[in-house]
């Protein structure tokens, strides 16, 4: 640890998405980090610098991108930390070290609770790292782990509220297209949401962020259109709530997903209530109501939500 500088993290699909999250918890820490698909990560493999460690995140340890991007990095002289679910998988040979989920065998072909295993291991490497390199002294690691702790008993809390998560997701059974949209850590989590309901449910859905869809992609919003905006408590909050009025300006029937604290700020047609956490960890609460909701309009659509259409739990071809 004492001699990395920076990290670079690969991974496809879902996993990807965690590596987004861990980009941006280091980056909140002062340490550069980088994080690619690793199907699009040839070229950038051979500048990797010796003080680069390349964290590979993969639930089933057997992703052929994923296991082609470690070779290049491993190629290039990279160390490799591998983050998978998988004990015994390819991934777990070919990396250097290995940090194994063991969130069990995951059935369905829709990344959920793998995903949040990537998470916690991620905020783990993270919270590790800024302390070894002195960015978390010993009182702010000690309520950096208080913190993360307290996140088991949030979801508890979360998934009692599944009911409410239902009937939103029941009146939007037959919406053919839906957007997502947050700000800085959140944006996977958005990214994340539609991925989900991409999957399972065959609509049409986007992950944007915010501040972008001005830039373009606020043009597609039409009268009725859904738009789950995460919004938890955060320093970008004033922002996405100006954010969620321009949608709703155009005619956006928005569902936000906010905290106690971040209800008072945010103005929509509905709301989906969180515990409060601080920022940093918020991405590890979002994303719950978020997979829920994608599994009940999948549910209200009658679609098999753990065996879906054109897609293979593991994806071992290039
Ligand atoms: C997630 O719901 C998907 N099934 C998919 O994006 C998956 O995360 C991706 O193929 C990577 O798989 P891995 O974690 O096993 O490498």
């Amino acid at each position: 640890m004492r001699s990395v500088e920076n990290f670079q993290f690969i991974a496809c699909g879902t996993a990807y998405h965690a590596a987004l999250v861990g980009r941006g918890l280091l980056e909140h820490f002062g340490i550069s980090a980088a994080a690619d698909f690793a199907s699009e990560f040839t070229d950038r493999a051979r500048l990797l610098g010796k003080g680069t460690l390349v964290v590979a995140i993969s639930q089933s340890g057997e992703t052929a991108d994923t296991i082609f991007a470690v070779r290049e990095a491993k190629a290039a002289g990279a160390r490799v930390l591998a983050i998978t679910n998988t004990v015994g998988s390819t991934l777990t040979r070919e990396a250097d070290y290995v940090l194994h989920t063991h969130c069990g065998p995951e059935i369905g072909v829709a990344s959920t609770k793998a995903f949040l295993g990537q998470l916690a291991a991620i905020y783990l490497v993270a919270g590790h790292f800024a302390a070894v390199k002195g960015r978390l002294d010993k009182t702010d690691a000690r309520a950096y782990a208080d913190e993360l702790l307290r996140i088991p008993r949030h979801i508890e809390e979360i998934l009692v509220r599944e009911p409410e998560i239902e009937k939103i997701a029941a009146s939007f059974s037959s919406s053919e297209h839906f957007l997502f949209i947050s700000r800085r850590l959140n944006f996977p989590i958005a990214l994340e949401g539609a991925l989900k309901i991409k999957e399972i449910s065959y609509v049409h859905a986007e992950g944007y962020a915010a501040g972008e869809m001005k830039h373009g992609p606020i043009a597609i919003i039409y009268k009725g259109m859904p738009l789950l905006a995460v919004a938890p408590s955060s320093s970008a909050l004033d922002l996405m709530a100006g954010n969620i009025e321009e949608a709703k300006a155009r005619g956006a029937d928005v569902v936000a997903i906010v905290d106690e604290v971040s209800r008072k700020t945010i103005k929509a047609a509905r709301y989906i209530v969180l515990p409060h956490t601080k920022e940093i960890f918020s991405p590890l609460l979002t994303v719950i109501p978020l997979q829920l909701f994608a599994y009940h309009v999948a549910l209200a659509k009658k679609c098999d939500i753990d065996k879906p259409r054109n897609l293979a739990k593991s994806v071992t071809v290039r």
